[in-house]
């Protein structure tokens, strides 16, 4: 690409009807930071067209001969996940536009545009587009492990990287949450550490972090008996702090392809590459959770001060217990505390019989605020009341995972009976 327009707004028309490509390109020819790289008149071709010339904004008729600008723009996006599309329609329905947005759509512009608003509106989507861009520069896994006779290299028994599972049975209580702060907590150049989506079906990992997901876990597990660090390199993405993350599949369905045995490998894989592998599961207690406790040096079992959490947290207990899970390896945390609720933790920790490790407190306004803009609250302000309590928790976190390495220093790869898993 040209050195003078790297900084320019790549866009791409697309319309079944030559006038109205061409009357947009009129609209737009004076704007110096916008350029039209290319112009398609059917779906196939505006797919086609996206993949070679990366644009960052694409202007999406609805109706084409071949398929419709919904299904053009979802896989548009699958191809060029930074590409933001706008679409450009006479209809005004609500439903249709809700079926654009899920399909990944921008913004809607009635046709014709104003000139205005076709400019304004690209620009303002182009931010976005370049921010993206920006972030899917995939960078290549550099934690070789030193061989034999290079410096670094810590003989055969080199500890494995410790696997940290966050779970609650029940759902919303703040799993993703917690582990996107500890993962972020644990990073650091001496300690890689990768976050592990492991709620395959609605993971969230990703928007907590406001990545794009390009490739995700079910690359990896359709590649399983040929994993190296080139391809886990590629799938795995590197977030701004550091941390790398491995994203859920993009659509619910594609974690049917997933086996345990392939999340087992993957896992495997990770432990020889990082120090700190942090899986953030479903509350499903499935073959894919259970493979995970199976492998975690630490459970962080999360619950909030509630009936039914308490409840469901005991049963999680009872059940670890039959599972012969090693009680040592469990962490206890209460997420969402509140004065207010009438529930301390000490009554929790009375009641389930179960030390409390780590305690958050309620705070609305502070983490939708996070969640929302996808900045974890451990990379903001953290003179917050419930960042203070965040970085107590993570303290207590590396203290065990540190414990843990000391008691197994001598082990290879320490490979639990398989009490349960498969
Ligand atoms: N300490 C907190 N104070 C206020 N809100 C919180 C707190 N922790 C989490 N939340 C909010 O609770 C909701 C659920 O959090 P999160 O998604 O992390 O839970 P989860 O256990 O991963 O849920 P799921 O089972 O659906 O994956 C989110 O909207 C989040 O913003
Ligand atoms: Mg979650």
């Amino acid at each position: 690409m040209a050195e003078q327009q790297d900084d320019k707004i790549r866009l791409l028309i697309v319309d079944d009807i030559a006038e109205t490509r061409e009357n947009i390109r009129k609209l737009l020819q004076f704007e110096p930071d916008i350029v039209v790289v290319g112009s398609a008149s059917s779906g196939e071709e505006a797919i086609k067209q996206s993949i070679e010339l990366q644009p960052d904004v694409v202007l999406m008729d609805i109706s084409m001969p071949d398929m419709d600008g919904i299904t053009a723009t979802e896989l548009i996006i699958k191809e060029v996940p930074f590409a933001q599309i706008v679409i450009l329609s006479i209809q005004n329905d609500a439903d249709y536009m809700r079926r654009a947005m899920r399909a990944g759509a921008r913004e809607f512009l009635a046709k014709p545009p104003s000139g205005d608003d076709l400019i304004s509106t690209i620009r303002l989507v182009a931010q976005r587009a370049k921010e993206q861009r920006e972030k899917l520069v995939i960078q290549p896994l550099a934690i070789a492990v030193p061989q034999p006779g290079e410096p670094g290299y810590k003989g055969p028994s080199k500890p494995l990287g410790k696997l940290l599972a966050v779970y609650s049975p029940k759902g919303g209580v703040g799993c993703t949450m917690l582990a996107t702060n500890i993962a972020i907590g644990l990073s650091s150049e001496e300690t890689p550490t990768v976050l592990v989506d492991g709620n395959l079906q609605f993971g969230d990992v990703a928007v907590f972090m406001n990545l794009q997901v390009k490739n995700s876990i079910v690359d990896l597990a359709s590649r399983v008996d040929e994993l190296d660090e080139d391809i886990v390199g590629e799938v795995l993405m590197k977030h701004d702090s550091g941390l790398y993350v491995l994203a859920a599949p993009p659509r619910p369905e594609m974690a049917d392809e997933i086996q345990a045995s392939q999340v087992r490998t993957v896992l495997r894989f990770l432990r020889m590459h990082f120090a700190y592998i942090v899986v953030d599961n479903s509350s499903t207690m499935d073959d894919i959770t259970l493979a995970v406790l199976d492998m975690a040096d630490l459970l962080m079992a999360v619950a909030t001060t509630d009936i039914p959490s308490i409840k469901d947290a005991r049963l999680l207990f009872d059940l670890l217990n039959v599972l012969e899970f090693p009680k040592e390896n469990i962490m206890f945390v209460l997420n969402k505390t509140d004065r207010r609720s009438g529930i301390t933790s000490e009554a929790v920790a009375e009641n389930l019989r179960q030390v409390v490790e780590g305690e958050i407190p309620l705070d609305d306004r502070t983490v939708a605020t996070t969640v929302n803009r996808g900045e974890p609250l451990l990379l903001g302000d953290k003179s917050r009341p419930i960042a203070r309590n965040m970085l107590d928790l993570l303290a207590t976190v590396k203290q065990r995972l540190i414990a843990e390495e000391l008691s197994s220093e001598k082990i290879v790869e320490k490979e639990r009976s398989r009490v349960f898993g498969r």
